[in-house]
């Protein structure tokens, strides 16, 4: 049955295709951004999440007019979806991505369990991983990269999302509830496929990204299936697609390409280095959306 979810940061380039993925599947979606997404159905209240009050608020309320009718107030919520975020370095000075990130998901969290709402779904990072907003040419640890990998980013983005899943943590002790962060990898639209030949073409140029990606309809999938899953507590998620940006076997693209890193762990033979194992056995993934359907030469 469809669930009731509130969804923040449906108007950026994620949550434009994860909010539609979501309504397809018979969900029903309330959008917090501070700017408007243009999707039928789907309200959007202008909301600033850094703010706790505007928070705790925009989380207790009726999605749209109809609500009005039952003369009850505001159903039950289903679940919380977490996007809103300054998405990257160089947007805001440090401090301030560093802060929006880091206060809007305690907002969000401390608002769900407070009133109630047991399943919250966040918007961790590739970026975790240290490699892709670092200074000079850093390495991996290892591969595959896995949730349990030690992350160190050092960059304010990277470090915001880290402490992000420190307070989902936090905050799945303290209440008993699901909450999973996804660490998303660089987020691919249809359109954005006519990059990959350049990708192909310039090995060294993914390396921050770790030669992996997710298409942001397949980022949909990921999120309707951790809507469903229950009971799973605080949960990292690597949120990637299958299988790496390469044409060339993993192993020995990552040996040529990424020769500081040794390969610890299993691999498949075209398989993404930031591993996608966990959101297959787990929740039942199975991407619809590989790079290969997209990019002829
Ligand atoms: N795009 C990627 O490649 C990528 C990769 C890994 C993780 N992520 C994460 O995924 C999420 C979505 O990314 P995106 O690419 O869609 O970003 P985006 O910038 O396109 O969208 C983010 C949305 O959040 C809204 N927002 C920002 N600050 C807000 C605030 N204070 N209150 C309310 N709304 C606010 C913005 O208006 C925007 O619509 C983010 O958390 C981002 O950090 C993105």
């Amino acid at each position: 049955m469809g669930k009731r979810i509130v969804f923040t940061g449906g108007s950026g380039k994620a949550g434009r295709h994860v909010v539609p993925y979501l309504l397809g599947q018979g969900h029903e979606v309330f959008n917090l951004d501070l700017v408007p997404l243009d999707c039928p159905g789907v309200n959007t209240l202008i909301t600033d999440l850094r703010d706790g009050g505007e928070t705790f608020n925009a989380l207790s309320m009726h999605f749209g007019f109809k609500g009005l009718e039952s003369g009850k107030g505001p159903a039950p919520v289903d679940a919380v979806v977490h996007f809103a975020a300054v998405p990257r370095i160089l947007m805001r000075p440090d401090n301030a991505t560093f802060s929006a990130n880091t206060i809007s998901t305690y907002n969000v969290i401390e608002a769900a369990m407070k009133l109630g709402i047991s399943k919250v779904i966040i918007a961790s990072s590739e970026t975790t991983y240290g490699v892709c907003f670092a200074e000079g040419d850093k390495n991996y640890h290892s591969f595959p990269l896995t949730e349990d990998y030690d992350v160190d980013p050092m960059d304010s983005y990277g470090l915001s999302k880290v402490v992000n899943e420190k307070t989902a943590r936090a905050f799945a002790m303290r209440f008993g509830a699901d909450i999973y962060a996804l660490r998303i990898g660089n987020v691919i639209s249809p359109e954005d496929y006519s990059r990959f030949p350049g990708f192909l073409a310039d090995p060294p140029s993914r390396k921050r990204n770790a030669w992996s990606y997710i298409d942001a309809r397949d980022l949909g999938q990921i999120v309707h299936l951790c809507v469903e899953k229950d009971g799973l507590g605080f949960q990292v998620f690597n949120a990637v697609n299958d299988t790496i940006t390469a044409r060339e076997p993993t192993r020995s693209f990552l040996e040529r390409w990424a020769p500081g890193t040794p390969i610890t762990g299993e691999i498949g033979e075209f398989e993404a280095p930031i591993s996608n194992r966990k959101i297959r056995e787990v929740l039942g993934f199975a991407e619809n959306h590989n790079w290969r359907n997209y990019v002829s030469d």
